[in-house]
């Protein structure tokens, strides 16, 4: 043994060896570098769905002791109130429009896995920095980023070409249509398109062809044969539209290839869970990026039997109630192996509930608590303001609240500093590194300003003013509530970003969140003395944010976002696309 040994070095070797082993990684909080990141998104959770944010009926006891054991954010904030969008923030730390990501029409998001549209290739996400410091890199679960550009397989949009190393589940979203027991929601207005065009289509023809017989149109055979084929071939389409929206965007694929088209839906939770389990397993010994994006809590809320009519609020709560569970076995996983004191876990939703979503009088979407608005809704605080929970014992201080803004772009900085990377020079992120914050070793967040937009249209701007502690809120535009007064667009299913669906505001409408986080009161120049101080700095901060902005190509155009037969996703000979590749024997008993 090296004690026992008496030559005259002996009493130099123990120092040496000894501070050797305190520059050996994570011995050193602050040399900490490269720990495993679990990032758990969910889908469509309100802030006021959990039990840590004020919600004393739906049980997330797992959700619940990330913050006990971590940091709380209670103004998180997501860059966009829907999927495509806020996920594109996400994922590139900047905002959507910098990368042609949000809306310019009324398509939002992305409707078909066989668009063109998606995450540009030449943006950089984190998971791809990560890759390069020599991260294990996984995202399971949902993508909703677009799958191809110019050919059946080109999979230019697809997770392995955006920096992760294995894919697991939906390249779309969940919808309706996914699960044979619900009614479908886009078949139905697919349909209701394609018959009004194929109508269309068949008086031109039929007109043609009048016009022709009586002599009174001369119209050549061979446009006549054209129109008949088109209208042959919608009528067609039309026909056999039915039921096909299940195979065209609810597949599931590994990696490159499709291994259930359509998905399963019985299945589906259980594979996700295990295949979140046992990448940790495969990647314990290296450090590891896993993205968990959850289905939950997005309808048709894919619920297995053991958690139904278990909540105090219906499907929705069995539903949540679900997702925490998961949430408990993927941290059972971590300390299983060992793990704990070497993963940052992180925990949000992508943005807030979706209160138009019913049926029958039942409450299908999440609940936002005390704030105002929800899903689609870019300005209002429901929309947006998510929970966000970061763990990482030893490290971030347990149990602590932080009331600054951040943002759910921020998460792009923070790990790629951690894994020892470097952001991107040769662009604008609007992201901030949050470790400072997170451990105390900062009072107040990096952003001044946070911007809030509506597909590309600017509703509201935040304005955190540092000195007094002040959180103003300016809204330039909000959406029109119908019936008037909801609070939300029940008539129309999501509000709408212009046009119409907006009201103007000049001045604009202010709030002071810290005091009315509900934004229930205006202020106005009679009773708030730094009124038009405040508007006009908020105004000069626009200004200087839309000097950073440059054009790019819309990836949500309608030219992307139509379907295209040629760019289907499919696991046969199209248009014949069916398989399940998982089987019943992989069906995991959880
Ligand atoms: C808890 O969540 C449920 C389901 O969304 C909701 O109906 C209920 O109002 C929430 N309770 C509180 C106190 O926020
Ligand atoms: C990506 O390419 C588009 C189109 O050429 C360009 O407008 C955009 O600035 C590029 N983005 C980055 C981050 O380089």
């Amino acid at each position: 043994m090296i004690w026992q040994v008496t030559s005259p070095w002996s009493p130099l070797v123990a120092p040496l060896i000894f501070a050797l082993l305190l520059q050996a990684p994570f011995s050193h909080p602050s040399t900490i570098t490269q720990p495993n990141f679990v990032l758990l998104l969910a889908d469509d959770l309100g802030i006021g769905d959990v039990g840590c944010y004020g919600n004393d009926t739906i049980r997330t006891p797992n959700i619940d002791g990330l913050a006990k054991e971590g940091v709380k954010l209670t103004q998180h904030i997501a860059a966009a109130p829907l999927c495509t969008p806020s996920r594109a923030a996400f994922l590139t730390g900047r905002y959507p429009l910098r990368s042609g990501m949000d809306a310019v029409n009324d398509y939002r998001v992305i409707f078909w896995n066989a668009g063109s549209g998606g995450l540009p290739p030449n943006e950089t996400t984190f998971a791809k920095i990560l890759q390069h410091q020599g991260y294990s890199t996984g995202l399971i679960g949902k993508w909703h980023q677009g799958v191809n550009c110019e050919s059946r397989n080109d999979h230019c949009h697809h997770p392995l070409k955006h920096g992760f190393d294995y894919f697991y589940g939906m390249p779309f979203t969940l919808i309706s249509d996914c699960q044979t027991t619900e009614t479908p929601e886009m078949d139905r207005a697919f349909r209701r398109k394609l018959w009004i065009s194929t109508q269309m289509i068949g008086l031109i023809t039929l007109t043609a062809v009048l016009g022709r017989l009586t002599g009174l149109i001369s119209v050549h055979w061979r446009t006549l044969t054209c129109l008949a084929v088109f209208s042959l071939l919608f009528f067609i389409s039309w026909f056999s539209s039915y039921g096909f929206v299940r195979y065209w965007n609810c597949i599931m694929m590994r990696n490159h290839g499709i291994t259930e088209q359509p998905m399963v839906t019985d299945r589906t939770t259980s594979l996700i869970l295990r295949e979140s389990i046992s990448f940790i397993e495969r990647n314990k010994h290296k450090p590891f990026l896993l993205f968990l994006s959850f289905l939950h809590s997005h309808t048709p809320l894919l619920t297995t039997e053991k958690f139904l009519g278990r909540s105090r609020h219906g499907l929705y709560g069995d539903n949540v109630e679900e997702m925490d569970w998961m949430v408990g076995q993927v941290l059972d996983a971590i300390d299983k192996e060992g793990l704990r004191e070497t993963t940052l876990v992180y925990f949000a939703s992508d943005h807030g509930g979706w209160l138009e979503r019913q049926e029958g009088g039942r409450q299908l979407g999440g609940w936002n608590g005390i704030y105002k608005g929800g899903k689609a809704m870019g300005g209002w605080e429901g929309g947006i303001r998510v929970p966000g929970i970061f763990r990482w014992p030893g490290v971030l201080p347990a149990g602590t609240v932080i009331d600054e803004p951040t943002s759910l772009m921020d998460i792009y900085p923070t790990v790629v500093h951690l894994a020892g990377g470097e952001v991107p020079q040769d662009r604008v992120m609007d992201g901030r590194d949050l470790l400072p914050l997170l451990r105390g070793a900062a009072a107040h967040s990096e952003h001044e300003f946070l911007f809030h937009y509506c597909g590309v249209h600017l509703h509201a701007v935040r304005w955190h003013q540092k000195d007094t502690g002040a959180v103003w809120k300016a809204h330039y535009m909000t959406p029109i509530f119908s019936p008037p007064g909801a609070g939300a667009c029940y008539d129309r299913g999501v509000c709408q970003c212009f046009g119409e669906g907006v009201a103007h505001h000049e001045p604009p409408l202010l709030f002071e969140l810290s005091q009315d986080p509900s934004e229930a009161k205006p202020l106005s120049a009679d009773t708030e003395p730094f009124f038009d101080t405040v508007i006009r700095k908020i105004g000069r901060a626009v200004e200087e944010h839309r000097r950073t902005l440059t054009p790019v190509p819309e990836q949500l155009s309608v030219s992307n976002v139509v379907w295209k037969p040629w760019l289907q996703p499919c696991c046969g000979t199209f248009p014949f696309c069916w398989c399940d590749k998982e089987g019943d024997n992989k069906l995991a008993d959880l």
